[in-house]
């Protein structure tokens, strides 16, 4: 079997990991045994290209017991957990192509050794893997059936290639779930970030000024939870709505260039490039701290950084010092990549139950329907996302209201107003 992973003697402690976040994924469980049995996924190889963490390898796990056959590559050079790709490969003979800390050569070759092993069904986090299929590979289209994408950043990437007509199948944008970005992109980016800070800093929180760029699903959460231990929240935003939304939810809002003066943590979370820039590093506070948590490593202008920088240096792991020309220091996280896969282990595995439950349920509506799909960006029927939710509320164990008949009707008419 071919594979590309650090060490396979570390596969024990990738297997405790594995079990840990089994323990909090109920909802995949209960699919999964199901399609255990039923097979749906027989004579189908599955492409993926995930953050390779142990949530994900429950995932695969589940694909290869129901029936596919699975390849793994990183959806980030850092987001490796190579302890959990040694399990996936030794106890579990899922190939993967993963290491932490990969170069651009190696996440590039290893987005391909999966391609070669020529997928019906992609499944991306960033849509890396499609991108890279039409941009060469044009040929392996024809067997593909759909694929699945797992984060804003790659439903953004993949919409673009279907309004230029350039996307070839459909795809389903999981991120779009209610089930998805409601708690993954809010509390599971949340929570992680704030934990990555934490685990590569070890700094205080509270009382800090904590600055966070982007104030969508992820931004909110992170507000919310920056807030929570203390720290002065600072919102910058593009949008005037979610600017407001931010400045009624209590949080100050202003440009990154008046924020930056006083900030002691900046973090982005747009989606977009450049997002701390030139101007902001020329007035920025000694001392601060600056982290990205949106997908792509483009949200600090890093090339900008260096040009006014004097001199760089490692100082622990995933924390870099730039000693700026106009004397500052500030410290960059995790080379600006993703700061909650970097430098801690991403979200919680109660939070990607619900993210990779409608991944699996994803690729069984591709077989299903994949032939009636146009080539677009598809949202998975709103009944499987209430499925998954009723699935979670059920192993969380709270029980709701059910509508009554009479209810059902008074809520479908008209007729009955203002009495
Ligand atoms: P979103 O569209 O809900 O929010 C992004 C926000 O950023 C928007 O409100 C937008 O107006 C704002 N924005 C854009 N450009 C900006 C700029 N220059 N300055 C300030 N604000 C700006 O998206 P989201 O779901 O919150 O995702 C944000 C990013 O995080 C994406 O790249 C997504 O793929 C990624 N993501 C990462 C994780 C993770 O584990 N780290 C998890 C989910 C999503
Ligand atoms: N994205 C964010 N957190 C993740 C995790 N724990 N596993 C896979 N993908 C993720």
């Amino acid at each position: 079997m071919k594979c590309d992973i650090k060490d396979t003697s570390l596969a024990q402690k990738g297997m405790v990991k594995i079990e840990w976040a089994e323990r909090d994924m109920p909802v995949l469980s209960g699919i999964a045994s199901n399609f255990k049995k039923t097979k749906p996924f027989k004579n189908i190889t599955i492409g993926a290209c995930l953050h390779v963490t142990a949530e994900t390898a429950n995932l695969m796990i589940a694909l290869k017991n129901g029936g596919a056959k699975v390849g793994l590559c990183a959806s980030n050079p850092l987001s490796t957990q190579d302890d959990v790709a040694a399990a996936l490969v030794k106890n579990f003979q899922i190939p993967v192509f993963a290491k932490k800390g990969e170069n651009q050569k190696e996440y590039f070759a290893h987005l391909h050794s999966v391609l070669d092993m020529k997928p019906n069904i992609t499944m991306d986090d960033g849509a890396d893997l499609v991108s890279e299929l039409h941009s060469g590979r044009l040929n392996q289209a024809k067997k593909i059936l759909g694929g699945t994408e797992e984060t804003t950043t790659g439903v953004s990437r993949l919409k673009s290639m279907a309004q230029e007509g350039t996307l070839l199948f459909p795809v389903i944008a999981v991120n779009d779930s209610m089930t998805k970005h409601f708690f993954d992109n809010r509390y599971g980016t949340g929570q992680s970030t704030m934990d990555g800070i934490i685990r590569a800093t070890n700094k205080l929180i509270a009382g800090s000024v904590f600055v966070i760029a982007g104030y969508g699903w992820c931004g909110k959460g992170l507000a919310m939870r920056a807030r929570g231990m203390g720290a002065n929240v600072i919102i910058t935003e593009i949008d005037p709505v979610k600017a407001i939304e931010a400045l009624m939810d209590g949080f100050r809002v202003m440009p990154m260039t008046q924020a930056a003066k006083e900030a002691d943590f900046i973090c982005t979370v747009t989606g977009n490039i450049n997002v701390v820039g030139l101007e902001a590093f020329k007035v920025i506070k000694d001392g601060c701290v600056i982290s990205n948590s949106g997908h792509f490593d483009v949200e600090i202008d890093l090339v900008a950084l260096r040009k006014i920088t004097k001199k760089r240096k490692v100082l622990r792991d995933f924390v870099e010092s730039y000693k700026l020309k106009n004397g500052k220091t500030i410290f960059v996280l995790a080379g600006g990549r993703l700061v909650n896969l970097g430098s801690a282990e991403g979200h919680p595995a109660s939070v990607m139950d619900m993210s990779f439950a409608n991944q699996i349920l994803a690729v069984e509506f591709i077989l299903r329907n994949g032939k009636k799909l146009s080539n677009s960006v598809h949202v998975l029927p709103e009944i499987l996302d209430r499925k998954i939710a009723t699935l979670k509320l059920r192993s969380l164990g709270t029980k709701i209201d059910t509508l009554s008949e009479r209810q059902k009707k008074y809520m479908a008419g008209w007729r009955e107003g203002t009495r």
